[in-house]
């Protein structure tokens, strides 16, 4: 029978709290972390108690929501609550669907508070974003309204595009995946996981290899997801991809995605690239998995997807503890891009996106 995954967040409707399962302690401990207050919402985000692209989108959407009715019961002015908008903006860099899941939010609600100022002409939306009782648009409840949806579409675009992923997977399939992109990083069924699941539940018997991930070990929780429901995993070390792929180990590649761009070009872990590379070197399918929320609408190709630079102690410890000489420097960038080029296929809820990209993925985000 088919295990539901651990998904990565609760909303407590009555109490109006948002908890995360903290993705830091996990395989080994399951805490939630209460990200109800703003500031431990940002830091939640930044520091990576949640994590993977639509899963930060969620949980931004329900945070700015959060936000919104907070800073409205203080009767706070319309520009308070959107340089707290900017702050969240501002938590991760790379992984549009941050941007989107806060910004549908905050769509939503200014579509009902300027609703609200058309129907009570004594109320200055401009200037003031509290709500008078006599109304019926109530923006705080519109922007929780819209987290809900987005939350129902994300869950929806997994599963979609995992039964879509049927179709690459050929029978007892050699798969090498990379970072986590499974229930707690998608916020549903999984995308790169996703597929992996699917086919494993309609028998295809994949195998799978979880690339380590240096420096934070997301391949970790893809072997916990990967192991809870059964489906073989092998843990490796990304330097080991040449290897395995030299030795015909691999069958095909699928990684999900935190940016793409317009052309295709797709931000994913560092590291990415690089298998992109190898996978082209060895003829070896890549395919890329994720949600049409995953595509930056506006930006046309990957040289401009801003890449998000970490700490260097997360490259100069291991587990919290140093494992680097003292006074060595070092650098964190955590995404890279790989090139349109390099991709066989783009999995989405609404179906697999092949070259020309810039074609097939106007065609997917006008229909
Ligand atoms: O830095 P992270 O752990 O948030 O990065 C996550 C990834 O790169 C995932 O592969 C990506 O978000 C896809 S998640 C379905």
């Amino acid at each position: 029978m088919e295990k539901a995954g651990l998904l990565p967040l609760r909303f407590l409707e009555e109490s109006g709290t948002l908890l995360l399962v903290d993705q830091r302690k996990l395989p080994f401990e399951e805490e939630w972390f209460d990200a109800t207050a703003f500031d431990d919402l940002l830091f939640s985000i930044k520091e990576m108690v949640v994590r993977g692209a639509p899963s930060i989108g969620v949980v931004a959407g329900y945070g700015h929501a959060l936000n919104i009715a907070r800073r409205m019961r203080q009767g706070a002015s319309l520009p308070v609550i959107e340089a707290d908008l900017e702050r969240l903006l501002a938590t991760r860099p790379t992984a549009v669907n941050l941007q989107y899941g806060a910004r549908q939010v905050h769509k939503a609600f200014m579509q009902a508070l300027s609703e609200h100022s058309n129907s009570n002409a004594n109320t200055n939306a401009n200037t003031n974003a509290n709500t008078n009782a006599n109304t019926n648009a109530d923006p705080a409840e519109a922007a929780l309204k819209e987290a809900h949806r987005l939350y129902q579409e994300v869950l929806d675009a997994n599963y979609q595009l995992s039964n879509h992923g049927l179709s690459v997977i050929s029978k007892g399939a050699s798969i090498l995946t990379h970072c986590n992109a499974g229930p707690l990083a998608a916020c549903g069924y999984g995308t790169a996981l996703g597929v992996i699941r699917a086919a494993h539940y309609a028998g295809l018997q994949p195998q799978v290899f979880a690339d380590e991930t240096r420096p934070r070990n997301q391949g970790r929780l893809t072997a916990f997801e990967l192991q809870r429901e059964e489906i073989p995993v092998t843990l490796v070390c990304e330097s080991m991809s040449g290897f395995l792929m030299k030795c015909g180990k691999i069958d095909l590649v699928i990684t999900g995605a935190d940016r793409i761009a317009l052309n295709g070009d797709t931000a994913n872990k560092i590291g990415t690239y690089n298998l992109a590379v190898l996978a082209s070197f060895h003829k070896i399918p890549f395919f890329i998995a994720a949600p049409l929320s995953t595509f930056d609408r506006v930006t046309t190709d990957g040289d401009s997807i801003p890449i998000e630079f970490r700490a260097e102690e997360e490259v100069l410890t291991f587990d919290g503890a140093r494992h680097a000489p003292p006074g060595v420097k070092a650098i964190n960038p955590s995404f890279d891009v790989t090139p349109s080029q390099l991709i066989s296929g783009i999995i989405t809820e609404k179906g697999i996106l092949r070259a020309p990209f810039q074609e097939s993925i106007a065609a997917a985000l006008s229909s």
